[in-house]
């Protein structure tokens, strides 16, 4: 049932091409026009956004809260469930409530989506089971198709997660008015790529593979991303900490001498997630104040990027060139194949690691 591979993740990871597929057939026409149907939701009558998920998921509802507010221009709020819940925050007239979950059955998600109901103007659950609590108990459910995920390290729920919502972002954004119809079919073409994007990511492979055994002889690891790459760095900080055990700390890049630098030495790697875009500038100096002190950067990007860094990086891999809006979907593969090589070299159980559950049904 591993289909030939070693671990359940490694299937995983290389079914993503596969898996975005499927999500994208099942939410855009042939025509490329959008096909999702959320009954009730009116994005023009939506004043706000509040989304609450844990873990991976979490990270995937971050990127969306970034997309929500520069695409569709509708202010978003995000927590963690297990802070939602305590915290009892109060939700504004025209609040419709997102919840994200792979199981549907993670027991701080299930209790947030209770305490909103009655008080949000709908709830929507983006989940990989139609039979879930979370997916009764939501006004709208909608799949993922992530198909089954044995790993408990999530990889393809991820990037099923975040295509599932870019398709919203889009809808909500059109339906808003707030995106006209070129731009609207211009993301729908970069959405259509995104399969053969993740197939050459995958392909580099070997390439991470080396890295990653380097990257396992350290204790910690830093990893830093921008804007919609932050949710990224935090994501491949996550992957890391759950399958090899090594300590990694994810930041926003701008954050980096409020505190993280101090960590940094020659023994411990930072890993910068940074396709080419106008803040790239910004993110050069980043990775020279950690090569200053000696830190060694693994950057991670695309060769425009690349060779404008001007040297002196550890090392680098290069990704295919990738539309904006699909880049963090992309990114994930070498941040979950990074995590898994580092696994590998450390000897650890990839699938099943210490002290973790797939699903997390109690508080
Ligand atoms: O089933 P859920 O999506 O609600 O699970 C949320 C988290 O428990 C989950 O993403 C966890 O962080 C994973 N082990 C991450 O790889």
């Amino acid at each position: 049932e591993k289909a030939g591979y070693k671990h359940f993740m490694m299937k995983e990871i290389a079914e993503q091409p596969t898996v975005v597929d499927r999500v994208l057939d099942a939410y855009l026409d042939a025509d490329g026009s959008i096909a999702m149907t959320l009954p009730d939701v009116d994005f023009t009558k939506v004043s706000r956004i509040s989304i609450v998920a844990c873990g991976t998921a979490y990270y995937a509802g971050l990127v969306a809260k970034y997309w929500f507010e520069h695409y569709a221009r509708l202010p978003v709020d995000i927590d963690v469930a297990s802070e939602f819940r305590y915290r009892e925050p109060p939700l504004p007239e025209g609040t419709l409530a997102v919840y994200v979950s792979q199981s549907g059955e993670t027991a701080d998600t299930l209790a947030a989506l209770r305490y909103t109901d009655g008080k949000a103007s709908r709830i929507v659950s983006l989940v990989n089971s139609a039979e879930s609590s979370i997916a009764r108990e939501s006004d709208v459910a909608v799949p993922i198709h992530a198909g089954v995920e044995v790993s408990v390290a999530s990889t393809k729920a991820f990037t099923a997660m975040l295509t599932t919502f870019a398709v919203m972002v889009l809808k909500a954004a059109s339906e808003r008015g707030v995106m006209d119809a070129d731009t609207l079919a211009g993301h729908i073409q970069s959405l259509r790529q995104l399969p053969g994007l993740m197939s050459h990511a995958i392909s580099i492979d070997g390439e991470l593979a080396r890295t990653a055994r380097k990257v396992a002889q350290s204790r910690d690891v830093l990893f830093l991303g921008r804007g919609q790459m932050f949710p990224l760095a935090l994501e491949g900080a996550l992957k890391l900490k759950e399958i090899s055990y090594l300590h990694a700390e994810g930041y926003a890049s701008g954050e980096l001498k409020h505190g993280p630098i101090a960590l940094v030495d020659k023994n411990t790697p930072t890993v910068v997630l940074a396709p080419h875009d106008g803040l790239f500038e910004k993110t050069v100096s980043n990775m020279q104040e950690v090569m200053a002190r000696g830190g060694r950067v693994l950057l991670i990007s695309d060769a425009k990027a690349i060779a404008a860094t001007g040297g002196g990086v550890w090392r680098t891999i290069t990704m295919p060139d990738a539309p904006e809006l699909v880049q963090p979907i992309l990114y994930a593969i070498p941040a979950q194949l990074l995590a898994y090589h580092a696994a590998i070299a450390k000897g650890t159980d990839v699938d099943q690691p210490r002290n973790l559950a797939k699903s997390v049904t109690v508080e």
